[in-house]
């Protein structure tokens, strides 16, 4: 795409699907289960405000207009479960939305979801279902940096704590310091990232999975020599992972409610 053929404005950021750039479909891996916020159902499909964390993460993907493809990846056994749910929450019609069983960890579940991908799509999100009330606007930004020809794309932050580098110990143990990286040069990194489909796939084929597996996909590209850009992330774009987390999504959604932000 070039940029003479490209609208001007803010159009430009988030136009529909077929505006001229190739189409962009969002991989949602939900299929961990979520043992640091204690026991229960899977994560994905834990209420926050009444309504799984699945669809609103589903919903958050559904509301860029550039979206126009949801692959839901579920928990092995929970696909017909999954299936169920998103028929009984509305999505809006511009969006189809497909569900594939996942796998034990998150780079074999996003793998799996992207290979449910039809043809004709060239860019993907890849959107943690953990993250369930990340913004729009922060969907957006990544999906207008692919469009002006980036790779690879993350929202991030700067990082509240000064971070250190340890000699790793069992859980509990005193550790010791190897370095302190300055902050300053620190990012702590979210979802959606976005990617060229391609770019993503040689990646997943290139990267074997290790005990847990890559933890981000921009870090598989990293590896491939493609230069991933930071966009500004979103403080509402945080991981649902602690019992903590529960609370202050819950408290989000309240203060969503309040003021009508959505
Ligand atoms: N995920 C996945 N498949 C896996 C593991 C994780 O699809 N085998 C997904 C999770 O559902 C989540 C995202 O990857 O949406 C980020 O992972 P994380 O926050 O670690 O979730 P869980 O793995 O479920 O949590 P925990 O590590 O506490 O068990
Ligand atoms: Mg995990």
């Amino acid at each position: 795409m070039s940029d003479e053929t490209r609208p001007e404005g803010a159009a430009r950021a988030a136009g529909a699907p077929g505006d001229g750039h190739g189409r962009t479909a969002a991989v949602i891996p939900a299929a961990g289960r979520g043992v640091r916020l204690g026991p229960g159902a899977p994560k994905a499909l834990r209420t926050l405000g009444g309504t799984p964390m699945l669809i609103h993460a589903v919903r958050a993907m559904a509301r860029s207009r550039a979206v126009s493809l949801v692959v839901v990846v579920a928990p092995s056994d929970g696909a017909a479960e999954v299936r169920n749910l998103l028929a009984e929450h509305a999505l809006p019609e511009r969006t189809d939305v497909l569900v594939v069983p996942g796998g034990e960890t998150r780079q074999e579940s996003v793998r799996l979801g992207l290979d449910a991908l039809p043809a004709g799509y060239t860019s993907v999100l890849v959107h943690d279902a953990a993250r369930p009330l990340v913004p729009v606007d922060t969907v957006d930004a990544v999906v207008e940096a692919l469009r002006e020809g980036a790779p690879a794309v993350v929202p991030a932050l700067p990082l509240a704590d000064t971070v250190k580098e340890v000699e790793p110990r069992p859980a509990g143990e005193p550790e010791p310091v190897v370095a302190t990286p300055e902050r300053s040069r620190l990012r702590a990194v979210q979802t959606p990232q976005g990617f060229d489909l391609d770019t993503l796939l040689r990646a997943h084929e290139k990267t074997a999975v290790n005990g847990e597996g890559a933890t981000d996909d921009a870090g598989m590209v990293e590896k491939l020599g493609v230069t991933v850009l930071l966009v500004p992330g979103h403080e509402e774009a945080f991981k649902v992972t602690r019992p903590l987390d529960l609370v202050l999504a819950e408290a989000v959604l309240a203060r969503r409610r309040a003021t009508d932000a959505y």
